[in-house]
């Protein structure tokens, strides 16, 4: 009902006000849909996932709803961006939909309530909840003096209460953040992180789908090599437009929004980094797959492309909480009908053919 309401007042209600209410009915544990699905699964990282669809980071900055997230059914979540100090971010109106497409243009710039009040919502949760498989996603704050020690901080103080970390490292609302992606930058950051990685815990880079071919082999080369990562997030959000040319759009102002574009038109870009890591790493490293996954089908292809995980976080909002279980049931489908008993079997299996 009140996802019903959601949907159909998108167009008049502002969208960061209807994420509100989407958070505060998670909270209240408004929805419950956990379904089981025997072929979906597995495990990986020494944790038994139930699924392979996880929720992106950005839906849950501040960590405030784990519980009724993980009652639509989600495999496994993403906290954050989280910064070490609380930051408002840049100024509003900085969401903005274009239904046409279902795709989201935002410049939230890592709005958050900081590391303090993301520790204790995580720890409160973790009372009553200790197997659920929680990741946290790091940001630098905007006006930092030392955007490796915010990072250092951010790991060492969250680490003992996650199950992995992701380092953000391209969202583009950030000045200066997808520079760390180059060589030279991804090298120090990582050498801070490896030392504060005592434990070996997974730990992953979330990468922009602009990035260049060079900082992409640069940075597949850094993952076989270190230990301590255990892979890529792909991808982020674009800045690149061409996507969206294709069709009317009522409101066309909306398209030259800065920020990043996120739903079905970075789907393609996102899967063929996702396809070119598979084949750069022959398959060493761990994929996340995240951009434009609407249906069980989408979910099929970013696997058979190499993702042993997926993420949404767009569809969520033009299709209701349903969304999550739909896409389950359409990917266990899919992969009964292929002929293969396991997800596992699945991945790669699109790039190892061609
Ligand atoms: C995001 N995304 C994001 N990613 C991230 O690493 N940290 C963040 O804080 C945010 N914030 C954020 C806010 C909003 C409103 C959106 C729509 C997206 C990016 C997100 O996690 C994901 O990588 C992309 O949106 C692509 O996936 P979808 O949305 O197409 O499924």
């Amino acid at each position: 009902m009140i996802f019903n309401f959601l949907s159909n007042s998108s167009s008049f209600l502002p969208p960061e006000f209807l994420h509100k209410i989407f958070i505060n009915s998670l909270k209240l544990n408004l929805f419950k849909n956990i379904k089981r699905f025997d072929n979906l699964e597995f495990n990986l990282l020494k944790q038994n996932f139930p699924n392979p669809l996880g929720l992106a980071a950005g839906f849950d900055k501040n960590a405030e709803a784990i519980e009724g997230e993980f009652n639509l059914g989600f495999g496994f979540v993403e906290l954050g961006t989280v910064t070490p100090m609380p930051q408002k971010g840049n100024p509003k109106p900085r969401v903005f939909k274009i239904p046409e497409y279902e795709a989201v243009i935002q410049r939230l710039g890592f709005n958050n309530y900081g590391l303090e009040r993301f520790l204790d919502n995580i720890k409160k949760y973790r009372i009553n909840n200790k197997e659920s498989i929680i990741g946290a996603n790091i940001g630098k704050n905007k006006n930092t003096s030392n955007v490796n020690n915010d990072y250092k901080i951010l790991f060492e103080s969250i680490s003992p209460f996650v199950d992995y970390i992701t380092i953000n490292i391209s969202s583009p609302n950030t000045e200066g953040l997808r520079d760390l992606q180059k060589k030279g930058n991804i090298e120090d950051l990582l050498s801070t992180i490896t030392k504060c990685n005592k434990k070996n815990l997974p730990t992953f880079i979330k990468i922009s789908p602009d990035i260049d071919d060079s900082d992409l082999k640069n940075i597949c080369k850094i993952c076989i090599k270190e230990d301590t990562i255990s892979g890529l997030v792909i991808s982020n959000t674009t800045i690149s437009r061409e996507q969206l040319y294709s069709k009317q759009i009522r409101n066309s102002w909306k398209i030259l929004e800065e920020g990043g574009l996120s739903g079905p038109p970075v789907k393609n870009l996102s899967n063929t980094i996702i396809a070119k890591v598979f084949k750069l790493t022959q398959g060493k490293i761990l994929i996340v797959g995240v951009g434009g996954i609407s249906t069980g089908k989408d979910a099929y292809e970013k696997i058979s492309l190499g993702c042993n995980l997926v993420q949404i976080y767009t569809s969520l909002i033009y299709r209701g909480p349903a969304v999550v279980s739909n896409i389950l049931s359409e990917l266990s489908f899919l992969i009964k009908k292929d002929g293969y008993s396991n997800v596992t079997q699945l991945v790669g299996k699109k790039v190892k053919n061609v």
